[in-house]
């Protein structure tokens, strides 16, 4: 069962913008949160100079120097542990998750993800998106299950495609939205469950 104020671990593998806008929600107590600990995987990550801007404690977790997915997985959930976590948020997490780690935190790892799902599942959902010419592209805030970007819904935002779009002005657009959608699911969750 989670407390009233949850301790929430990101993860993230890139620019840290959703992290961001998570940490700005619950600083105008959108969300009755406090980010423990950002734990990030690749060295020059720019969401670790966004996290020590915030005052939020980023660990570094490179999956390199680890043998297996699990091995990283286990280092992953030693240093939640380490920061009392009870909730993993992913924010652009660039690695595949095991069983390990979704059994350490049983439905209570979110992710976003840049699509409207179940479609366009995967690390190139915008592209995937534009050649398919469907009309409308989005985003998805979901609980993480074993297969990649599946997993219960809990929000989604719809971003119409535009004739002149090109991968990053859709991306762009679709970020705007993910900074809405992220916290908000994670308020309405812990609401939830809390
Ligand atoms: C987001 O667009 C998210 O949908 C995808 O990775 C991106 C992360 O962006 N999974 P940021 O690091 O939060 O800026």
């Amino acid at each position: 069962m989670l407390k009233n104020l949850s301790h929430l671990g990101i993860l993230a593998s890139g620019s840290g913008s959703n992290m961001e806008a998570i940490a700005h929600a619950i600083g105008n107590q959108a969300i009755n949160a406090q980010i423990r600990v950002v734990i990030y995987n690749n060295p020059d990550a720019k969401v670790k100079e966004r996290a020590k801007r915030l005052g939020i404690p980023a660990i570094l977790v490179n999956h390199r120097d680890y043998p297996t997915r699990e091995d990283l997985d286990r280092a992953i959930i030693q240093t939640l542990n380490a920061y009392q976590v009870d909730l993993v948020i992913m924010a652009g997490w660039m690695r595949v998750v095991t069983q390990v780690l979704i059994d350490a935190f049983s439905d209570r790892i979110l992710n976003i993800h840049p699509s409207l799902l179940p479609s366009f599942r995967g690390t190139h959902a915008i592209d995937q998106a534009l050649n398919y010419g469907v009309k409308i592209a989005g985003c998805t805030v979901h609980i993480v299950s074993l297969e990649v970007d599946s997993g219960k819904i809990l929000e989604q935002a719809a971003v119409p495609i535009l004739a002149n779009d090109t991968v990053t002005s859709l991306q762009q657009r679709i970020q705007v939205q993910e900074h809405l959608i992220y916290p908000k699911a994670i308020a309405n969750f812990l609401d939830q469950v809390s």
